[in-house]
């Protein structure tokens, strides 16, 4: 708590003697020196901006620039976006992971073109009321491109701020979150929202690194908190509640012949709307004499004694919130049965033609390998 009162005094310390916006100034100075060379800087197009800001939610830099190139090459604007089917769009964010950005994405676009004209909005308010856009990436959108002044804050600017200034309020709280957006809003300099906003995330990510930061060559280091008492490890501080959820998920991999069957998974659940093979969901971990007995396989497959199935792999696969055991086995049929008429029958090579997560994807790797 006494930590607390503190960072608040020196958030008033901060704004006080940081006048004529020199913390602006500083941070700005240093960004024209060493910020670096990314596709998505310097462009007004908002479409762009947005399509970078979504995927930079999702992966680093280097391999964001990857995608951001091939999804901007291949849906330029708004349009081409909202005109593609929904099954090609995530194709192109495989293995980005986190569909429903993917999802959100393309349904924005259409609601872009229904609501606004075919326009995309700059405005923070506006921003608002498309799916998938929440605070974050408006501030971001809407300061970059119209140069709207709402501080963004992301992991970056949550650790330089709570390390500089000496912020103990855990990052992932409501009342913590408020408090980084205030404090960042107020150290901007309004008239330069954008380059600001830009800066202070490249700051977080070029200097004030996790870990163990270069601190002497930090021009923030004179009259940064952490620095001074030589903690910089110990921020940002999470309440870190997060419970992890164990799922156990049983893949069927049916070979018959040059082919297999897969479906897309409709429910709303993780990874909707991508391929997957036919799979029982348990709710504790079973051994196959055990998966046997249930109702679920015996819907697939009868009581088929002559069939020989075959474990081919045991995955561990970790999401933010779950734990996937998954158990791929192999099976060889001569036929698809009845009760697995209802998916999809396509030639096994041709399976990289489809949407499929990021374990999917995993396991037929390996499966090559094999
Ligand atoms: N992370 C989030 N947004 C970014 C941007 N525009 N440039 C670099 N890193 C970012």
């Amino acid at each position: 708590m006494l930590k607390f009162v503190l960072s608040i005094q020196a958030i008033y310390m901060i704004t006080r003697e940081e006048t004529g916006n020199s913390f602006s100034s500083k941070l700005i100075s240093w960004y024209e020196e060493n910020k670096r060379d990314l596709p998505w800087r310097g462009i007004t197009d908002t479409y762009k901006i947005w399509l970078s800001e979504i995927i930079l939610q999702q992966t680093r830099v280097v391999q964001g620039m990857d995608y951001f190139l091939r999804i901007t090459g291949r849906f330029p604007d708004v349009k081409s976006l909202a005109e593609a089917d929904e099954d090609e769009v995530l194709k192109y964010w495989q293995g980005l992971g986190y569909y429903s950005r993917a999802r959100n994405l393309h349904h924005a676009a259409r609601t872009v073109m229904s609501d606004f004209g075919g326009k995309m909005p700059v405005k923070y308010s506006e921003l608002l009321k498309l799916k998938g856009i929440g605070e974050y990436t408006a501030a971001a959108i809407s300061s970059f491109a119209g140069n709207d002044p709402h501080p963004v804050v992301d992991g970056n600017v949550f650790r330089f701020l709570s390390r500089y200034l000496g912020i103990a309020e855990p990052i992932d709280t409501g009342k913590g979150k408020k408090l980084f957006t205030e404090t960042a809003g107020k150290l901007m300099d309004r008239s330069r929202a954008g380059q600001f906003n830009q800066a202070i995330m490249e700051f977080g990510a070029l200097q004030c690194i996790p870990g163990i930061p270069d601190c002497k060559i930090c021009p923030f280091s004179d009259s940064c908190v952490a620095f001074s008492e030589n903690k910089q490890a110990a921020y940002p501080v999470k309440q870190n509640k997060v419970s992890v959820k164990n799922r156990y998920f049983h893949y069927f991999h049916i070979i018959i012949g040059s082919r297999t069957l897969i479906y897309k998974r409709d429910r709303k659940d993780i990874w909707q709307n991508l391929y997957e093979f036919p799979m029982i969901e348990t709710t504790e971990a079973m051994t196959f004499e055990e998966l046997k007995q249930t109702s679920k396989f015996q819907k697939f497959f009868g009581q088929e004694e002559a069939l020989r199935f075959r474990i081919r792999k045991n995955k561990k696969h970790v999401l933010t919130h779950r734990i996937i055991w998954a158990v791929f086995y192999d099976v060889h049929l001569e036929k698809v049965p009845e009760s697995l008429k209802s998916y999809q029958l396509i030639e096994e090579k041709d399976i990289d033609s489809y949407a499929i997560h990021r374990l999917m994807e995993e396991y037929l790797e390996d499966a090559a390998g094999s």
